[in-house]
């Protein structure tokens, strides 16, 4: 199965090209040629990654070219923090579509429950502004989610072979929803963002794990399509970012092999129960929920199966999130 189905009916590949932190548009054009070539057809990103021009741009002339077709293609992309009120759906929506030339979405996803206030990107960007004065701590979570959702389907949530979240999985599994990894192989590249920002980020060694390496060893494969394969096995898609042309190859491979069931034990066995980043105080960065660009009606979740369970993730267990998704309706 290379594909997870949702309770409506839609699929979506379970091998997708994550963006975050490609920004330079050469080396993005390229990595997206490649991977279209190779065979992506799902490509995550967001607002607030500031390349899905540079998404567009490539889309729009694989699609002109008749080399691809809009319906082959997975496109996801995310409110931003700071478009977290109903009457800024509409508006970031417009301008996700517009950056991607498309005119719609295949996911539309709720990059955070907890919003900002609303700024300008620049205003964002500017040194002076006061960090202290980002985070809208009324963001009205429930009419967002109003705005956009009926139903839930889909979960974005951290994931990987030494942060597996049992808890939430069950938790989604029983409401049909499903789930996609991001930082399925631990987000190596993490570090240089958390330095942009003043901050030390110490990188999980998940792929240096020597029950990983000998698996690896074992089916002739890296490390990291071992960790992805993991996952993928459970029916949970993965996003791998990558620009490079090798490893953006090797990550979509992941469906010539099978793991065994006692491999599959012995990378359970891996988890730490945490989430390896000592900075997890970006709740906004944690939660992702499958939204829609039209409403129809909402179906309530019950906000304790969705709380987290996990105490190392506290600043989270306040935070309520109800989610819905809507109707095969809002498909073209
Ligand atoms: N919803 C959210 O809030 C949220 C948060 C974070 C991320 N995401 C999405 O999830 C995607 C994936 O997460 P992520 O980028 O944090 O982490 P990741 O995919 O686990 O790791 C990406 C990093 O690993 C390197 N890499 C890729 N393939 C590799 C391989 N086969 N072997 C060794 N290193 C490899 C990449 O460098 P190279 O490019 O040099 O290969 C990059 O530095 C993001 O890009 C984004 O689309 C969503």
């Amino acid at each position: 199965m290379t594909s997870i189905r949702f309770f409506n009916g839609h699929s979506m590949p379970l091998v997708g090209l994550g963006t975050w932190q490609s920004t330079n548009p050469e080396e993005l054009e390229q990595a997206l040629d490649a991977a279209l070539e190779a065979g992506y057809r799902h490509i995550d990103t967001a607002n607030f990654y500031r390349n899905e021009k540079i998404i567009g741009t490539v889309l729009k002339r694989w699609l002109d070219s008749g080399k691809i077709k809009r319906k082959e293609l997975f496109i996801v992309t995310k409110l931003p923090p700071q478009g977290m009120r109903t009457e800024h759906v509409p508006h970031f929506l417009q301008l996700s579509l517009q950056n991607l030339q498309l005119d719609y979405i295949d996911l539309y996803l709720v990059h955070s429950p907890l919003g900002f206030h609303y700024f300008t990107d620049a205003q964002l960007d500017d040194p002076k502004l006061d960090p202290n004065s980002i985070l809208d701590m009324k963001t009205d979570l429930e009419s967002v989610w109003t705005t956009m959702e009926e139903q839930p389907a889909n979960h974005q949530i951290e994931l990987h072979a030494y942060f597996q979240r049992p808890e939430l999985l069950k938790t989604c599994k029983k409401h049909n929803i499903t789930i996609v990894a991001y930082a399925p192989i631990g987000s190596p590249g993490r570090k240089e963002f958390y330095e942009t920002i003043g901050l030390n980020f110490k990188p999980i060694t998940l792929l240096e794990n020597p029950r990983v390496l000998e698996i690896a060893l074992k089916h002739s494969k890296t490390p990291a399509q071992i960790v992805m394969k993991f996952l993928v096995q459970q029916d949970i898609a993965v996003i791998p970012k990558s620009t490079n042309l090798d490893r953006l190859r090797q990550n979509l491979d992941l469906f010539s092999f099978e793991l065994t069931p006692e491999e599959m034990l012995q990378l359970t066995a891996l988890d730490q129960g945490m989430r390896p980043d000592e900075h997890s105080t970006l709740p906004y960065f944690h939660q992702t929920l499958r939204t829609t660009l039209k409403v129809k009606k909402l179906t309530r979740t019950k906000l304790q199966d969705f709380e987290e369970r996990n105490s190392n993730f506290g600043f989270t267990n306040n935070t309520p999130y109800r989610t819905s998704i809507n109707s095969d309706t809002s498909y073209p």
